[in-house]
């Protein structure tokens, strides 16, 4: 396999498209928006930068993983050629099921269509199209570059043949797959987003301050993240909407939001992308500033 076609250029998919490229595939990096799709690729060339900073690729190596990256606006004309397409659009199942028929209708027969979701049945978008047994889930980590986890996931008619090509594509990225299979939230988001729910209910319950949770879970358990600021990371919205998942999906009580999560979701607290969540966040400093509203 050697042509890869990645739909959407937000974080998850420029660290998709960079990992690819870095690995000698050409990728087609498809969204509606050229100038997403330009602040992809010089975020592409920023992320290969610190590579090259710290000794870890070459010069040479960055120019050639830059040249392999195509960008298109129209998804018809980027998975023409197709032989795997990486669906990393936003995290809303109307959007991926149309994103899903298009990429069916449009990317090549034999063509293996996988979805970055981090909690969206697989076994939902795959019976969209006419190939279920070529769907699949390959959830990437964010920072894709440096996380090694792909957490690969069997939808209900996913064949044995493309789990194992996936695994082996996984492989020659550099990165370490687990196959799972597909029930609300997966593994990893099963086991993560009732962590960072707990967290946020033990700040709403005045149990303690956002940097005592953080430093708990960081120095008592060596996460190189508090939940907190994980979650601020990860987005506030996106931690919602899979913890809505897993709660319509199990109808289990324990999953049910915390009220201030959602709180500081209608207000637009959505993390790092909105500039404030449980921090406050300045562009180009590194500085954890806790936000005004749970500063004691
Ligand atoms: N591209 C390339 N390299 C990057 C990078 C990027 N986007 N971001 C960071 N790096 C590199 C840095 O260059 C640095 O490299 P070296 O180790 O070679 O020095 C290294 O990563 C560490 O980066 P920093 O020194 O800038 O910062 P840090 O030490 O604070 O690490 C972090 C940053 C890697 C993000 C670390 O804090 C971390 O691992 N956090 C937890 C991340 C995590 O849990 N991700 C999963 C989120 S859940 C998810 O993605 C799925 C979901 O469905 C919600």
């Amino acid at each position: 396999m050697k042509k890869v076609a990645v739909i959407g250029a937000g974080t998850m998919g420029n660290g998709i498209a960079h990992v690819f490229a870095q690995s000698g595939f050409t990728v087609s990096l498809i969204d509606v928006s050229q100038q997403q799709l330009d602040k992809a690729v010089a975020t592409i060339g920023k992320n290969f930068d610190r590579q090259v900073a710290k000794g870890s690729i070459t010069e040479e190596a960055k120019a050639a993983a830059l040249k392999n990256i195509t960008t298109f606006t129209t998804l018809e004309e980027g998975v023409r050629e197709a032989e795997l397409v990486v669906e990393a659009a936003t995290e809303n199942v109307d959007l991926k099921l149309s994103i899903f028929q298009q990429m069916d209708a449009h990317a090549p027969q034999g063509c293996i269509l996988a979805t970055n979701t981090s909690s969206i049945s697989i076994t939902k978008i795959a019976a969209v199209t006419s190939r279920p047994e070529l769907v699949i889930g390959m959830h990437f980590m964010n920072p894709v570059p440096v996380m090694k986890l792909v957490e690969i996931i069997n939808g209900y008619a996913t064949s044995a043949a493309v789990t194992t090509t996936i695994v082996e594509l996984s492989k020659q990225l550099g990165k370490v797959p687990c196959v799972v299979n597909d029930y609300p939230g997966f593994i990893a988001n099963r086991i993560l987003m009732p962590m960072i729910n707990e967290a946020i209910y033990s700040l709403f319950e005045g149990v303690a301050g956002v940097e005592e949770i953080d430093t708990v879970m960081k120095l008592g358990m060596a996460h190189p993240m508090g939940p907190l600021q994980l979650a601020d990371f990860i987005g506030l919205d996106v931690c919602l909407s899979i913890l809505h998942v897993l709660h319509d999906g199990f109808g289990n009580p324990k999953y049910a939001p915390c009220p201030l999560l959602v709180n500081m979701v209608m207000a637009k607290k959505l993390g790092v992308k909105t500039g404030e969540g449980f921090y406050t966040y300045t562009p180009g400093s590194k500085d954890l500033v806790v936000s005004a509203g749970f500063r004691k």
